[in-house]
C-alpha cells in the first residue's frame, strides 16, 4: 500500500488545461466539494467559468506551473501539450498524476509507439520519419496507404495527413459516414457467432501482445534502391508526399500504414497511487474526418474481444503504474486483431457517456484517483451513447425560419411523424436573428475569483487553431446560427451539454449531445435523431 495521502473534500485540485475536458472534470471534482484552479494560455477557457482559479499561462511556462501547484493539493491534466519541465516544476510543490514520465512517452507519438512495441503491446506497422526523404522510404516500405502523423501536438485528426488514397473514395475503414448505422455493421457488432469471438493472433506469436514485426527495421534495402522502388511502384504523386510533410508540420513524425478497419473501440483504466485499479467496459467509436463523431457505451462486442481489450488497456497501465486515468484507443482488425492506436492519460471524449451510462464517470473517477480515494465502480447502468457537436453545426446555413428578423417566430408543424417529432413542433420559439447571433452565450458567467486578465473572454487562436488550412483562417466568417436545440432536447432520453466556447469553428468540439436507451443500438439512435433536429 502506498504511503500517498488520502486528499479528502476541501483539497485544492490543479489541472494543467481547461478546454472542455477540464471544465467537465472540474463540475465532478466541485460536486464532490473540491476546489479547483486550472492553467490554461486561454483566459476564455471553457473550464474558466466553473473553478475557483485560472492562472493564464502557456504550456511551456514554468514558473506559472509551480505557482499553481503552489497552490494545489495535487495537480492533473487534461491535455498533453503542457511542457515537461512545467509538469516538473509542479511537482516540487505537490504531486503530479499522472506523472512527467508518463506523459513524456505519450506526447510524442515516436516515443509512444516504441515504448508500446517495446513492451509487447500490439500496434499496426509504423516507421518514424524526420524528413522528408524518410517520408518517402516510409511509405514505400508501408505499402502505399498510410496515415502520416506529427510526432507532437496533433488532435482531432489535425498534423495529420494521409496519403495513398487519392482517386478512391474508400475511406481506410468501412464505417457509416451518413449519420445511420449501418444495418450490417450494427449485426456484426452484436452478433456474439460473428468472426470476433475467436480474435486470431498471428502464428509463432510468444507473447500475447506481440506486435507485427514490419515496425521494427528498415528492409535491408539502400536508400537508393527504396527510391527506385519508389519510382517504380507509387502511385503516390510527389504533390501528395509533400502535401503530407506538410500536414505533420515539416518535423518528426510517424507514418502508420492504414489498417482495414472492422471498428473503432476504446477502453478506459483508472489507477490510483495505492494500486488500486477499475476498467470500464469498452466504447464504440465512430469517426467521420477523423474526429469522434458519436461513441456509445457499453460497446457491443463479443465477450472474448471486450474481455481481450480490457485485459490489453489494464496491462498497459500496470505497466506504466499509472495515477489517474488512461484511455487507450484501439482498432479492432478486419481479421479480428486488436491493435493499440493511441494513448490518452487524461478523461477521453469516447467516455463523455460514462457521465450516463456508468455507476462512476470518468470525471469522478480521475477526481478519486488522483486523490487516493476508493475508485468508483465503472459497471454500466444504462446504455448512453453521445454525439458531438462540432462548429459546423453553427455553421452550416441556416433554415430560413431562423434567419427573419422577428421575434419570437413560431415553426411550422412538421410533417414527421415519430414521436418526439410530434412532441416538439407545434409551437416551438426561435430566439430572433440578434438573439442568433451566437457571439457568445446571452448570459455568461463570469469567475469572480478568476484571475483572467480580459475582460471578454475569448478562446485565443493559440493550440486549437494550430493545424487550420489557411484557406479556412482566412475566409470571411459566415454568421453563426442558432442550433434547434429545443428540438433535440425533446427527443426522449437526450441531454446537451456545451462547453461556453464562444467562437464555432470548422471542426471545433462546442459541445456533445447525449442519450440513454434500453440497448446501444437504441441509445445511438436516438442520439443521432436529436443531432439531425438541430
Ligand atoms: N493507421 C491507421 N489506420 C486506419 N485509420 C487510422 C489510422 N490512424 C488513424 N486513423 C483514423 O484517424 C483517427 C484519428 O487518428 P489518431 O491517431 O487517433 O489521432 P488523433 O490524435 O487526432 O485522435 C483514428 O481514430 C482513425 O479513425
Ligand atoms: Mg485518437
Amino acid at each position: 500500500m502506498s504511503q500517498s495521502p488520502t486528499l479528502l473534500p476541501g483539497a485544492t485540485i490543479g489541472i494543467f488545461g481547461g478546454g472542455q475536458l477540464g471544465r467537465l472534470t472540474a463540475m465532478a471534482a466541485r460536486t464532490m466539494g473540491y476546489r479547483i484552479h486550472v492553467l490554461d494560455p486561454d483566459p476564455g477557457c471553457p473550464a474558466r467559468f466553473v473553478v475557483d482559479q485560472c492562472v493564464e499561462a502557456a504550456w511551456d511556462d514554468a514558473r506559472e506551473a509551480a505557482r499553481l501547484a503552489r497552490g494545489c493539493d495535487v495537480i492533473t491534466l487534461e491535455i498533453e501539450q503542457i511542457s515537461l519541465a512545467s509538469m516538473n516544476a509542479a511537482g516540487s510543490f505537490a504531486p503530479v498524476r499522472p506523472s512527467e514520465l508518463m506523459l513524456g512517452i505519450i506526447q510524442d507519438r515516436i516515443e509512444q509507439k516504441n515504448w508500446l512495441a517495446r513492451n509487447g503491446f500490439p500496434v499496426g506497422p509504423f516507421r518514424a520519419v524526420r524528413s522528408l526523404d524518410e517520408l518517402r522510404e516510409a511509405i514505400t516500405v508501408l505499402g502505399g496507404k498510410c496515415f502520416c502523423k506529427s510526432a507532437t501536438g496533433g488532435y482531432d485528426g489535425r498534423g495529420q495527413g494521409k496519403v495513398g488514397f487519392r482517386n478512391t473514395s474508400e475511406s481506410p475503414h468501412s464505417v457509416p459516414h451518413s449519420s445511420q448505422l449501418h444495418r450490417d455493421e450494427w449485426d456484426r457488432a452484436t452478433n456474439p457467432d460473428a468472426r470476433h469471438s475467436e480474435p486470431q493472433r498471428s502464428a509463432g506469436s510468444e507473447s500475447p501482445y506481440l506486435p507485427p514485426s514490419s515496425h521494427e527495421s528498415v528492409p535491408h534495402s539502400s536508400r537508393a534502391s527504396l527510391r527506385d522502388e519508389w519510382d517504380r511502384t507509387t502511385t503516390i504523386t510527389e504533390d501528395e508526399l509533400r502535401g503530407a510533410w506538410e500536414a505533420l508540420g515539416q518535423g518528426p513524425g510517424i507514418v502508420e500504414q492504414a489498417i482495414e478497419l472492422d471498428r473503432e473501440i476504446s477502453i478506459l483504466v483508472a489507477r490510483s497511487p495505492r494500486g488500486e485499479v477499475k476498467v470500464y467496459p469498452a466504447a464504440w467509436n465512430h469517426h467521420e474526418d477523423q474526429i469522434l463523431a458519436w461513441s456509445v457505451i457499453p460497446a457491443p462486442l463479443p465477450e472474448a474481444l471486450a474481455k481481450e481489450a480490457r485485459e490489453l488497456a489494464s496491462s498497459i497501465a500496470d505497466t506504466f503504474s499509472l495515477e489517474g486515468i488512461l484511455a487507450v484507443e484501439l482498432f479492432v482488425t478486419k481479421d479480428g486483431r486488436i491493435l493499440v492506436n493511441e494513448l490518452a492519460p487524461r478523461p477521453h471524449n469516447s467516455y463523455h457517456a460514462s457521465e450516463r451510462a456508468c455507476v462512476t464517470s470518468q470525471f469522478e473517477q480521475l477526481v478519486r484517483a488522483v486523490c487516493n480515494l476508493p475508485l468508483g465502480s465503472p459497471d454500466v447502468v444504462q446504455p448512453c451513447a453521445i454525439a458531438n457537436l462540432l462548429g459546423e453545426v453553427w455553421l452550416q446555413p441556416a433554415e430560413p425560419q431562423t434567419t427573419l428578423p422577428e421575434s419570437p417566430r413560431t415553426v411550422p408543424h412538421s410533417s414527421r411523424s415519430d414521436e418526439w417529432d410530434r412532441a416538439t413542433t407545434p409551437t416551438a420559439v426561435i430566439p430572433s436573428e440578434r438573439e442568433a447571433r451566437v457571439e457568445g452565450p446571452p448570459h455568461l458567467p463570469l469567475s469572480g475569483h478568476s484571475s483572467a486578465r480580459h475582460s471578454e473572454p475569448q478562446r485565443s487562436e493559440g493550440s486549437e487553431s494550430r493545424y487550420l488550412p489557411s484557406s479556412e483562417v482566412a475566409t470571411a466568417k459566415p454568421t453563426p446560427r442558432a442550433p434547434h436545440f429545443d428540438r433535440a432536447l425533446a427527443v426522449p432520453g437526450v441531454r446537451l451539454h456545451l462547453y461556453e466556447k464562444l467562437r464555432p469553428r470548422k471542426g471545433r468540439k462546442m459541445g456533445h449531445l447525449s442519450a440513454v436507451g434500453s440497448t446501444p443500438e437504441e441509445a445511438v439512435e436516438l442520439v443521432l435523431k436529436a443531432k439531425s433536429l438541430l
